[in-house]
């Protein structure tokens, strides 16, 4: 088992902006979490979190991103772009890009799944998480929370994630030999910071171009939406006010209960 070690995860690197500080913990609640203390005390953009395993992993819709210890990559970046708060998306979708990258390095093809995820051969194998803090619109700080499988056996992917499981995987699992945790880490920040750089230089069209690209776009999907049915308008479609406060009208589709807030923790 390797360790996390922030010289290491320098050595893998050469990146100017993201990881200059890196602060490796061992357990963790969150790394976005532990991030989020480390902003508010005025951290420097670019300064990383990164732990050996987490007890409060967090993905989107509250969800629990299971975080054993000694095999997968925990890891969030502070970054301060000066956007408005709708570029926020964009930001998610680079970053499942700048996983993508690092996992192609690998030699493996990834492809990313609206809003963030990363997938193999149509697992999932990393999800990424935004969380950002904003004022008159603008983002002060934006932390992207990346968890990526790396070295989890099948096995363990099976006993941990449950009726998940068969829709995940890890890097290990498809390339059969252990991944370093350091070197991996090391590359991501490479790679995000390439497409943040680019992102701030040549705007948002490249990148967009690129996701379409390595995304699913054809294929046909069901889309989830979660908010407060607030009324049906005058054709009978189902009005939604969405947790942002803008509200849409649903023409076609099925209306669920919400889950209770234990089965919101399962994967
Ligand atoms: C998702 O697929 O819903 C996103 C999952 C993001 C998980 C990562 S692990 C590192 C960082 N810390 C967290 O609590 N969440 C993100």
């Amino acid at each position: 088992m390797d360790q996390l070690d922030a010289d290491a995860i320098k050595r893998a690197t050469q990146t100017q902006l993201l990881g200059q500080e890196i602060d490796v913990q061992g357990e963790v609640d969150s790394t976005s979490a532990a991030l989020l203390r480390r902003a508010q005390a005025g951290a420097l953009e670019g300064t990383v979190v990164i732990a050996d395993s987490q007890t409060a992993g967090h993905g989107r819709l509250g969800k629990l991103w299971i975080s054993p210890p000694g095999v997968n990559l925990y890891l969030s970046v502070l970054l301060k772009p000066p956007f408005h708060i709708r570029e926020a998306h964009v930001l998610t979708l680079l970053g499942s890009l700048a996983v993508a990258d690092t996992i192609e390095a690998h030699g493996v093809t990834a492809q990313v799944k609206w809003p963030n995820d990363v997938l193999v051969a149509g697992k999932k194998i990393a999800g990424v998480l935004s969380e950002v803090e904003a004022a008159d619109g603008h983002i002060g700080h934006l932390i992207l929370g990346i968890g990526v499988n790396l070295n989890l056996e099948r096995h363990s992917i099976d006993s941990l994630l449950g009726t998940e499981a068969a829709r995940a995987t890890s890097l290990q699992e498809v390339l059969g030999h252990v991944i370093d945790r350091n070197v991996f880490a090391g590359m991501l920040l490479e790679k995000l910071e390439a497409r943040y750089l680019a992102f701030q230089a040549k705007g948002r069209q490249p990148l967009l171009t690129e996701w379409r690209k390595r995304s699913f776009l054809g294929s046909r999907v069901t889309v989830r939406v979660e908010g407060i049915a607030k009324d049906i308008d005058e054709e009978g479609c189902l009005l939604v006010t969405l947790d942002d406060g803008s509200t849409i009208r649903v023409r076609e589709g099925e209306v669920l209960p919400l889950p209770r807030a234990r089965e919101l923790q399962s994967r």
